[in-house]
């Protein structure tokens, strides 16, 4: 596929047969681009990047070499799925690196939003880039872009990446899914094979639940929002909202209120749901979800979280509110 080829003029993949001739053509070019040199890549488990390891490893096998960094900041079961999916199913040549302690120090007490975000950005960049200065005789860098990246890299979107990688970086890049958009990526990863839920895992921020654990994060309270968040994704899969709704998850903010469980007085957080529609981010509406199941929810965080004694639900559209709450 030549790059000065637009999407907008290309034939799109919309099906399973379009997708193995678009997965062939890009297991041809990339052993024609890469020879016998090594690639790598930063792995985060979400979509774009998947579809690339999972490309690759078809193309070269061994010779893509897969960094996944957990920032102690990932949904539950996340990063063992990268590890069963890619280390054990696909046997890729992963290199997984549990960084939680090093962000969640360095993130001790900072409560403003941006600078969380820096800080997790940045520490990204650095244990990714101590882990590839460990490896030798790596030429190339393969990246999850895609063709809405490149539209909007001088747009909104842009500071949020917290993938982004360090320029000096002197490798040449590897990006076989950069004009395709989000559904057809999606479509080429089914055809790989690889597991429903990570192909239509929704929108995850870079900077993960270091923005959904207002304010200063603590590990109890981070770990309350991962349960409770779980708690959320698994009703909603269960209910046929999980691929009705755009984006829903739980934040929980750093106070506490007075609760009463087993005839005791129960201080606790408050999990909020947000569950929002958008076809783009930069606006979004609000989900009505049935009664009975806010209800279920709610007695199932209630009771099954430690340390969480109410559940809300913020019913504000974007404009005002944004998607996230930090
Ligand atoms: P907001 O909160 O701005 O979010 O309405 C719009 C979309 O962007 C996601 N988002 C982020 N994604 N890094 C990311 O990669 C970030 O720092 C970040 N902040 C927000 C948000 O989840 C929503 O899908």
């Amino acid at each position: 596929m030549a790059d000065n080829m637009r999407p907008e003029s290309m034939a799109r993949i919309t099906t399973p047969e379009l997708a193995e001739a678009f997965i062939a053509e890009q297991v041809a070019a990339v052993r024609e681009q890469v020879g016998d040199k090594k690639v790598l890549l930063a792995l985060s488990g979400g979509v774009d990047s998947s579809v690339v390891a999972a490309l690759l490893i078809k193309a070269i096998g061994k010779q893509l070499v897969c960094v996944h960094v957990n920032h102690g900041l990932m949904r539950k079961g996340e990063s063992e799925q990268v590890i069963e999916v890619f280390g054990k199913e696909l046997d890729a040549n992963l290199i997984y690196v549990d960084a939680t302690d090093r962000f969640l120090d360095l993130l001790a007490g900072v409560t403003e939003p941006e600078k969380k975000r820096k800080i997790i950005g940045a520490e990204f960049i650095k244990v990714f880039d101590e882990e590839s200065s460990k490896l030798e005789g790596i030429d190339f860098l393969a990246q999850g872009t895609i063709y809405p990246d490149i539209l909007e890299s001088d747009g909104v979107k842009a500071h949020h990446n917290v993938g982004g990688l360090p320029e000096d970086m002197k490798m040449e890049l590897v990006e076989p899914v950069r004009l395709l958009y989000k559904d057809e990526v999606r479509v080429v990863g089914d055809a790989l094979g690889l597991p429903h839920t990570m192909v239509y895992r929704q929108p995850f921020p870079g900077p993960g639940l270091g923005v959904r654990c207002l304010g200063a994060i603590t590990r109890d309270r981070l770990h309350a929002l991962r349960e409770a968040d779980a708690i959320l994704r698994e009703e909603f899969e269960l209910n046929g909202l999980a691929g009705k709704v755009w984006q829903y998850f739980i934040a929980v903010p750093d106070f506490k209120s007075v609760g009463v469980r087993d005839g005791k007085r129960y201080e606790g957080w408050p999990a909020i749901i947000r569950a929002v529609n958008t076809v783009d981010a930069m606006t979004a509406t609000i989900e009505e979800i049935p009664y009975a199941l806010l209800h279920k929810i709610t007695d199932r965080i209630t009771h099954e979280v430690e340390g969480i004694n109410r559940v809300v639900m913020d019913l504000t559209p974007k404009p005002i509110g944004t998607i996230e709450w930090e």
